[in-house]
């Protein structure tokens, strides 16, 4: 940005932002959405120069708030060859006391100019703002609750090499009108079609001359990370719309819905809908982003849209209905209204709309309109940051590949501009609990680089003014200190993931400082480590918090030591060498007696192996008693959040695979398959959210898009298939491919188990120019036939389990001594160059 300033309307200046649902409790149908007066618009009218022709016209922009730009009408958009991405809800979530985004766009194809002919037109420049990020309801006053505003200028550049640039100021205009009567993250968008669009019909409005905007301290800067984009590929149809009025009694409190009709498949949502009538459209997947609407009604209409993750099952109250059974259940998006009014124009055309200031985490919707309303078409645009996908997993057990779709949804979701705990309810957060327990799922499943590069920034921001404790919540928004096990630590975590799977050098030198403030910071508490506000989170068996803290002092260290060295910085490596064995020191004298773990949870010894806290001697006991814990459990984990997020990854780094295997083929509650047998398609914040037999978990907590959980991903393609970085070399160039299938001898199969017997992954490391790295296994006939592809330019350590007889490659019989193979920990180990793979071996235990 040049010169332009920040302006706001004289009415909103100086003044806090007023919420009209602030204090609201729980959502419900009867909450009525009020229309507000318009939210802030800028304009600037302009006309290039009649005597010159025009070269190029150049907005750039940002706002406090969520905002979008017109230019004579039209949406100003970004173009990627023949295809215009719009960037959604802009300027994404940043550190505001410290930092917003600024984006610029081309107009020159937007806009009109005299050129040759010497006549002077005028273009129409506007800017809608909401209160999004900045001073929505999800920002909790953090930045100082006052109004939104905009910042932005328009340079024109004529062929004659002369510019001009128009920046934002007093001289601007400003209205608090427009079609976007009220809209805000949490609770939705009120849209009212009936109103000029200012950019169309300036005179229609009322405006008035801008004043400068002083509420912002921060710097202005080029848009970092992924920019938050609707993805067409992913765009989903209705697969069933039922429509309903009324209820009838079925023997529960709330009755079920009076269905009038139902269809399923293409089309299904195009229908004819009379006042007191609502069609419930089910798009059969938990999404995140926005419904399209293409509808016709009278004039005036009002339409309204309801959003929900599950629809009541029976209308019983006891299990947690807040209705009759086939509506929606909202009641857990809490205060979040969550909702869209709509008030149609009437035009004769189909009236397409979609909200462009808000979004919602749903699979189901209803649609109710006061007057006749033609329904033609709604389809879910999925909105999220744009983190290039390039991971995959497939397996021949159903529920696995379910439960690996259910994962992968759920990053979408919830990679949106910040990564949150949830896309729907009155959080939307960048809880960093959650960020680290599924970093490394996701950073299989896309490029996640960017994304978390920017978040890293926030997360050095959240340090300042609370002594360099990092924010349970980043950016931050709660004046709380932070600073918590497993939630606090997640910067660290993320940047040594960045590290292995990119060779990020340069993320451990920018977050290296701030990273040290925090053990600084942590040093207060002499070895005892971090606060213990939430320890293993939605465990099913407790945890000591202290333990926990404890465990993650020490991991901490060790990475601040791995971090040290990659930098070259001996002394701090030592010291944080150090203060690692002090604290394992504390760890042993105060959580081992007698050659025992006190903290006899199966968190307890996933921390304790996952972290090797554990003296070697030990070690051998603590896995036998791990491996007890969860068989005498009916192969069941008792984890939260801590110990889910390392379970199976720990489990195979100790040799469990087998166990590694059962946990996840398990469908009895606490499983991971046990949602996917409840019908999930996202993975949700508890184990036991939605169960048929008791119907809904706690509502007051109660997320069907919950991510933590999915971080088990990282298995799938790490442990499973066994695509793994080199920590001697990260980065991909040269890594590791070190399938482990599933080799469960009888008896450490759990009784009714299953065998999976074909798995294949591929994952995409940047550093292979888009192509992308396969590994797959496949057990039949009494041998294992392994696949493998190695990008050119990359190679491959691999590390098989050794077979009965002789190895085939490629349809070769080959000696391991021709392979130039050695026999590491009882595996066959190699290195292959770029190229496809089919390696044949003999089983082992005569699978
Ligand atoms: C969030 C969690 C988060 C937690 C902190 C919850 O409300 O949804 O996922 O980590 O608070 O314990």
């Amino acid at each position: 940005m040049k010169q332009g300033r920040f302006i706001t309307h004289p009415d909103l200046s100086g003044k806090k932002y007023d919420h009209p649902w602030k204090n609201k409790k729980f959502n419900s149908y009867e909450r009525v959405f009020e229309p507000g007066e318009g939210i802030l618009n800028v304009k600037c009218e302009f006309t290039p120069d009649p005597s010159k022709k025009l070269e190029s016209a150049t907005v750039r922009a940002t706002a406090l708030g969520i905002f979008d730009m017109f230019v004579n009408g039209m949406r100003v958009v970004n173009f990627d060859g023949d295809t215009a991405y719009a960037d959604e809800l802009k300027p994404g979530w940043t550190d505001y006391r410290f930092r917003v985004f600024e984006f610029e766009y081309d107009i020159t194809a937007l806009c009109v100019s005299g050129g040759r002919t010497g006549s002077s037109r005028k273009n129409i420049f506007t800017a809608e703002v909401s209160p999004g990020w900045w001073t929505g309801r999800i920002s909790f006053g953090f930045y100082g609750s006052l109004a939104p505003a905009f910042c932005g200028e328009i340079e024109l550049r004529y062929r004659d090499g002369s510019a001009e640039i128009l920046a934002s100021g007093e001289d601007w205009d400003a209205s608090i009108c427009g079609p976007v009567m009220r809209a805000d993250i949490w609770d939705g968008e009120y849209y009212d079609a009936t109103v000029p669009e200012p950019s169309v019909v300036p005179e229609a409005h009322d405006w008035k001359k801008a004043v400068a905007f002083s509420g912002f301290g921060g710097r202005i800067e080029p848009v970092a990370g992924p920019r938050i984009r609707s993805c067409g590929r992913m765009m989903l149809d209705p697969v069933s719309a039922v429509i309903h009025s009324g209820k009838t009694g079925n023997g529960t409190e709330f009755g079920k819905i009076n269905i009038l009709s139902k269809k399923t498949g293409d089309g299904c949502e195009t229908a004819k809908l009379k006042p007191g009538e609502a069609m419930i459209v089910d798009f059969g997947q938990n999404m995140v982003g926005r419904p399209m609407l293409f509808l016709n009604a009278p004039r005036g209409t009002r339409v309204e849209v309801f959003f929900a993750e599950m629809l009541n099952d029976s209308g019983d109250p006891g299990r947690g209905n807040d209705g009759p059974e086939g509506s929606l259940y909202i009641k857990n998006y809490r205060s979040a209204t969550a909702r869209l009014v709509y008030i149609a124009s009437g035009t004769d055309e189909v009236e397409f709309y979609y909200p462009t200031h808000t979004f919602f985490g749903f699979r189901y919707i209803e649609i109710r309109a006061d007057a006749d309303l033609s329904v033609i078409n709604v389809r879910g645009d999925v909105i999220r940051s744009d983190c290039p996908e390039g991971g995959d997993f497939e397996c021949d057990v159903p529920e696995v590949n379910r439960l690996f779709s259910n994962i992968v949804w759920g990053m979408r979701g919830n990679y949106l501009s910040v990564p949150t705990d949830c896309p729907q309810r009155d959080e939307r957060l960048g809880w960093t609990g959650d960020t680290q327990i599924f970093c490394g799922a996701a950073s299989y499943i896309a490029d996640i680089r960017g994304f978390m590069d920017k978040w890293l920034t926030d997360a050095a921001y959240s340090q300042e003014g609370f002594g360099g404790a990092y924010a349970d919540v980043i950016p931050r928004v709660f004046t709380s200190e932070g600073g918590n096990a497993a939630w606090g630590d997640a910067p660290l975590v993320v940047t040594d993931r960045l590290y292995m799977m990119y060779g990020d050098k340069e993320a451990v030198r920018k977050n290296y400082a701030p990273m040290e403030a925090y053990m600084n910071y942590l040093s207060r508490f002499g070895l005892e480590g971090p606060n213990t506000a939430y320890g293993d989170w939605l465990n099913y068996d407790v945890t000591d918090k202290r333990y926990i803290a404890v465990c993650y002092y020490a991991h901490d260290a060790e990475l601040m030591a791995k971090f040290s060295h990659i930098l070259g910085l001996r002394d701090r490596e030592e010291h944080y060498m150090e203060l690692r064995e002090k604290i394992v020191g504390h760890y042993r004298d105060t959580y081992i007696k007698d050659g025992k773990l006190t903290v006899g949870t199966q968190t307890g010894y996933l921390l304790a192996l996952a972290f090797n806290l554990v003296q070697p001697e030990l070690r051998e006991s603590f896995i036998a008693a791990l491996k007890e814990k969860i068989v005498s459990n009916g192969y069941t984990l008792s984890t939260g959040f801590v110990g889910t997020g390392i379970l199976n990854q720990t489990l195979s780094k100790v040799g469990l695979d087998g166990l590694a295997y059962s946990l996840l083929m398990q469908d009895r509650d606490p499983s991971w398959l046990y949602s996917v047998k409840q019908g999930a398609t996202t993975v949700w914040e508890r184990w036991n959210s939605y169960t048929k037999e008791r119907g809904f978990g706690d509502v007051g907590m109660n997320s069907f898009n919950h991510y933590a959980y999915g971080a088990v991903a990282e298995w799938l393609f790490a442990g499973v298939c066994g695509i793994r970085p080199d920590p001697m070399d990260p980065g991909f160039r040269s890594f590791i491919l070190k399938p482990t299938p599933d080799f469960r001898t009888a008896g450490e199969m759990p009784e009714g188990g299953r065998r999976m017997r074909i798995a294949k992954a591929s994952y995409t490391p940047p550093c292979a120019g888009g192509e992308k790295i396969e590994s797959g296994w496949e057990i039949y006939g009494g041998k294992t036939v392994y696949t493998f592809r190695i990008p050119e330019g990359l190679s491959a350590k691999v590390s098989l389990v050794p077979g009965d007889g002789a190895m085939k490659v490629n349809g070769l019989d080959v000696t391991p001594e021709e392979l130039g193979a050695s026999n590491v920990l009882g595996r066959t180990e190699f290195r292959l160059g770029s190229g496809r793979y089919r390696i044949e071996i003999q089983n082992p235990n005569k699978i």
